[in-house]
């Protein structure tokens, strides 16, 4: 159960953030869980959450390790911060920073090399599943960001399915939606690496996953877990999903 904070919160809004979520879920050993807030509470977060079942991810991250490129951010600087994941792809970084097939295969090679665990995001946009295409999409992005990567490479990093026109909408995805997305997904995986592998991926969903509709997306068997946006920035709202 991993939440994404997008841009959202300050360094003292995360550590109350912490103070009020980390009770919440001091029981649940079900699932692992995740938070990623923006770059600069990676740090708040980490010292919060020590000593704890509550790993904290990046949103994003460049490919090279260091250099002349301003406003970037690289693996190894993540993982020296103490974070453990790292979000690739997502639709927003898509539709509004350029990011491609291409990249997200870049960023996840170079999170791979500095020890971080890619939740590489994947997902059709309304008009792609107007059109029919959804499958064809998730097929595209799969063949383009994830399948160059080797066996070994894929065996660490999580899916996640995130239909664009469900996120921040409050348009969820039926749970029947998500697990045919899901059962392509895995298809695809199973295709390339086998039928293990396409057994041990886990493909979380994502698109307005709320306290009320969790249990109904869980109860699939396809759906291994959320990536939560809005309703993972307030503790109780995070804490009822991750304990559903
Ligand atoms: P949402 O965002 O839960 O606010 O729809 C999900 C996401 O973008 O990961």
């Amino acid at each position: 159960m991993a939440g994404n904070w997008k841009m959202y919160k300050t360094p003292a809004e995360t550590k109350a953030f912490f103070d009020a979520f980390l009770q919440l879920v001091a029981e649940a050993k079900h699932c692992e869980i995740a938070i990623c807030p923006p770059f600069v509470n990676i740090h708040a977060a980490v010292e919060a959450s020590r000593g704890t079942r509550v790993g904290v991810g990046a949103q994003n991250l460049y490919w090279k390790n260091e250099g002349a490129f301003t406003g970037e951010v690289s693996g190894p600087m993540i993982k020296a911060s103490g974070a453990a994941w790292v979000i690739i792809g997502h639709s927003e970084r898509r539709q509004y920073f350029g990011e491609t097939d291409a990249t997200v295969l870049e960023r996840t090679k170079a999170a791979l090399a500095a020890g971080l665990k890619p939740i590489v995001c994947v997902g059709e946009r309304l008009e792609e599943r107007e059109a029919g295409r959804t499958d064809a999409v998730l097929a595209e992005q799969f063949n383009g960001g994830i399948a160059p990567l080797d066996a070994d490479a894929f065996a660490k990093i999580v899916i996640a399915y995130e239909p664009v026109w469900a996120i921040g909408t409050g348009r969820t995805a039926t749970p029947e939606m998500a697990a045919d997305a899901h059962r392509v997904l895995r298809g695809l995986v199973s295709a390339k690496y086998g039928a293990v592998a396409g057994a041990a991926i886990r493909i979380l969903y994502g698109g307005s996953v709320k306290p009320d509709n969790v249990k109904g997306l869980m109860a699939q068997p396809e759906i291994d877990g959320a990536l939560v946006g809005g309703a993972s920035l307030e503790a109780a709202s995070f804490a009822s999903i991750v304990n559903f």
